[in-house]
């Protein structure tokens, strides 16, 4: 018999893409020539939002900033736990103006915001579980900023080495189930940090290269309901299987990007 599993509610930090477009390419999913449909992604987004708050969680928005594209992409810009805020460093200088304008909101709601030294991306690469943050490293987040993390945090951080440039951010290989599980695709890390990843999760939820590619892995759980690509249907059959259930939430013109559902949504963790 299935486990009942528990959902907690959530506190989500948004940025609406009113600016969103692709404008430069800095992940292999990025392509000048494929244009955006503006409107189709302002409803994908809108739905998002909606679906969250129908399932009691809550959602603040970061004001967008105009010639920034990217900005919707709320999770690569800070990681928060215990309402400790530890802000942004972009690999890309089309990005970097955006740790700024999340700065601003976070101190404005009352909270300091560490700024660190080294490339750091915010929940794109930093996947906090109940022990441990998970933490990437390979494409953006420096290896440097994981140090910086678990001083600032002080909770034992995990280095895994992402090896395929189609997974780019952590965030793109690996979720949180809840606060002790995680679904992964293996072959986007490297050998060792398989291993690793093995030893700390031997029941995590192990996905297909075609739901990884389908963005099946940018997923959100709140322990019990997972906001997933409809795409990845092998990935949302293994996880009603193990007692989730599945919300099918499309943000397809987001993927033209690189991203997905968990891009566009960093997680306020009190
Ligand atoms: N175009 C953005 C970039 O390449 C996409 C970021 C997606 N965000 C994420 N959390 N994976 O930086």
């Amino acid at each position: 018999m299935l486990t009942s599993r528990v959902p907690s509610p959530r506190r989500y930090l948004v940025c609406a893409p009113t600016h969103f477009d692709v404008h430069y390419a800095i992940n292999p999913w990025m392509r000048r020539d494929a244009p955006v449909d503006r409107d189709l992604a302002a409803r994908q987004w809108d739905t998002l939002i909606r679906t969250y708050r129908e399932y009691g969680h809550t959602t603040e928005s970061v004001p967008p900033v105009p010639g920034l594209p990217d900005m919707v992409f709320a999770a690569n810009s800070a990681v928060v736990i215990d309402n400790r805020v530890f802000g942004s460093h972009f690999h890309a200088p089309e990005r970097r103006p955006e740790s700024l304008a999340y700065e601003t909101w976070f101190k404005a709601a009352g909270f300091d915001v560490y700024r660190p030294e080294s490339v750091c991306e915010g929940e794109g690469d930093l996947v906090p579980t109940r022990r441990y943050l998970l933490a990437g490293t390979g494409f953006r987040t420096a290896r440097d900023a994981h140090h910086e993390l678990q001083e600032f945090f002080g909770v034992p951080t995990i280095s895994l080495r992402l090896v395929d440039p189609y997974f780019y951010h952590l965030d793109t290989a690996l979720f949180a189930l809840d606060a002790d599980n995680i679904a992964y695709y293996p072959e986007a890390f490297s050998p060792g940090c398989r291993e690793v990843l093995a030893r700390l999760f031997p029941d995590a939820v192990r996905a297909t290269r075609d739901d990884a590619m389908a963005f099946g892995l940018n997923s959100v759980s709140d322990g019990r309901q997972v906001f997933i690509a409809p795409q990845a249907t092998g990935l949302i059959d293994q996880l009603a299987a193990r007692g989730y259930i599945p919300v099918p939430v499309d943000l397809s013109e987001f993927h033209k990007a690189g991203g997905g559902i968990k891009c566009c949504t960093q997680e306020i963790r009190s």
